[in-house]
């Protein structure tokens, strides 16, 4: 019998400079889309996935993210008050249980493959997920679920996969694909952030990954990869080299990157559109707006 997946880590430990000043004070992940952060929509696809334990590798200056999810007496106390019953369900989902979720510390941010090895500790002998929440994927099913559904049937390790432009793709991990299954790939191994020439295809890695115990050894040994970091797809790709399997999944869904500017408002769009108390309003402001600054062109 395979091993579940219960465990997931989540790396917020970086920086985040791309929303200087906003995240001067407020961790990244704390920004949110319409009136949901990044986190709980991470945490939401997670325990959808069957995630129980929730692992958060953390650094200095993110403390707002511990006080998010811890409960909130005085608050609660004066929503019952109010009979504000719909607002009550919205903060119970943001209340982790006592010993739910952990906290690491990574020191120095040394990248992302670092910061999955400072939970090392954490996870014993069995598979883990690492949700990048970032990404934040609009999808019928889970991403997560997804993976962890065809990982039951194919174990090893396994990366969310998708499609990207060819004149986008050196900012990504790619994929040097072995044998494509159709929403399956097995894989020949990684390559972070190539030259547009050195590609091995157009399919990225994106911010969800299902992983063996093994990759937590292969970090341990790495030396700074692509951009001067850990990287975490080349503790990947060596297990993949060691001829164990690794897997891609094309996913169903629309990945949004949150951690840019520009996917973050486009998200922002998005979410807002699919909550019916929004949508009217918003359109109307989007068709005038657009349509005003076409005319003005
Ligand atoms: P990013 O590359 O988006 O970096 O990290 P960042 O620091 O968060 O943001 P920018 O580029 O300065 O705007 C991708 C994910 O890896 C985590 C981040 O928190 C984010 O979830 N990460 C990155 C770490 O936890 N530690 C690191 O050393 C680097």
């Amino acid at each position: 019998m395979r091993k579940k997946v219960t465990k997931a880590i989540f790396p917020v430990a970086g920086m985040g400079t791309r929303f200087l000043p906003a995240t001067k004070s407020i961790p990244k992940e704390i920004l949110s889309l319409v009136d949901r952060p990044l986190i709980q929509y991470a945490i939401d696809e997670a325990r959808e996935a069957g995630i129980t334990e929730f692992i958060f590798v953390t650094s200095r200056g993110k403390g707002a993210l511990e006080d998010y999810f811890d409960a909130a007496p005085q608050l609660e106390q004066t929503l019952r008050k109010k009979n504000k019953h719909d607002l009550l369900e919205e903060l119970k989902r943001s209340t982790m249980d006592s010993g739910e979720i952990v906290y690491v510390r990574q020191r120095e941010a040394l990248g992302l493959g670092h910061a999955v090895w400072c939970a090392r500790r954490l996870i014993a002998n069995e598979p883990f997920a690492v949700i990048l929440p970032d990404d934040v994927i609009a999808a019928e099913k889970p991403c997560l679920k997804q993976m962890v559904e065809a990982y039951e049937n194919t174990g090893g390790c396994m990366v969310a996969a998708m499609e990207v432009p060819p004149h986008k793709a050196s900012a990504y991990g790619l994929l040097d694909v072995k044998e494509d299954m159709g929403s399956l790939l097995k894989i020949n191994g990684m390559v972070e952030k190539p030259d547009a020439k050195d590609a091995p295809s157009n399919l990225a890695v994106i911010g969800r990954y299902i992983l063996t115990p093994k990759v937590l050894n292969n970090l341990g040994k790495l030396k700074k990869g692509a951009g001067g970091e850990i990287q975490l797809t080349d503790a990947i790709a060596m297990e993949a080299k060691s001829g164990n399997d690794v897997y891609g999944l094309r996913f169903d869904g629309q990945r949004y990157d949150c951690g840019s500017k520009s996917g973050f408002l486009q998200a922002t769009i998005a979410f807002a559109l699919s909550r019916p108390e929004l949508h009217d309003e918003l359109m109307d402001f989007l068709a005038e707006t657009v349509g005003s600054r076409r005319a003005a062109q």
